[in-house]
């Protein structure tokens, strides 16, 4: 009876550790979807705009907002088991919780000028708002993302 009820509990944990690593895989991927959507709004959508290289119109604006809808998310993409070994992130982004909502803040914070400058329409606002969001963006991959 005993063995049994360890046997049963052992098999409780690993069906729990195995749920684990699915919920760390799917939030890992979850994270990288939603990192190369904001990579191509901010990128490309307004970035191409920013060099001269794409002419501003409905989809720049679109771009920003998409971007700004992103973004509020940032602050739940870094859930504990996401440390995956294709994860690019650096292990200890996990126990800087603090640092990491931080981070997001400030994004979230540059985020309601960043799209009414794009909405400008004007190249070089555009290309001054694009310089702003990438810096808060890369404030936090400096810190906690790995160099590829
Ligand atoms: C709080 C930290 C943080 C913030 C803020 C942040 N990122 Fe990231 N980003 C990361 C980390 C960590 C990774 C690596 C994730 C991984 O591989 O698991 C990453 C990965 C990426 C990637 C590569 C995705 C891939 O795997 O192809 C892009 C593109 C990206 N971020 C764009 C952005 C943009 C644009 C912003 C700003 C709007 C932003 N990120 C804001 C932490 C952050």
């Amino acid at each position: 009876m005993r063995l049994k009820s360890m046997a049963a509990l052992a098999a409780v944990l690993l069906l729990a550790g195995n749920a684990f690593a699915q919920d760390g895989r799917a939030a890992f991927e979850h994270r990288r979807d939603t990192m190369k959507a904001m990579g191509r709004a901010l990128y490309l959508g307004v970035g191409r705009v920013a060099k001269g290289r794409a002419e501003f119109g409905p989809d720049t604006v679109a771009a920003a907002e998409t971007l700004a809808k992103l973004a509020a998310t940032i602050g739940t993409l870094f859930p504990p088991g996401s440390d995956v070994p294709d994860s690019n992130m650096k292990p200890g982004i996990l126990s800087a919780p603090d640092r990491v909502a931080q981070l997001a803040a400030a994004v979230q914070a540059a985020m309601p000028g960043f799209v009414v400058e794009v909405k400008s329409g004007d190249k070089a606002r555009i290309a001054a708002a694009a310089s702003t969001m990438n810096k808060a963006c890369d404030a936090c991959h400096n810190d906690f993302r790995k160099e590829e």
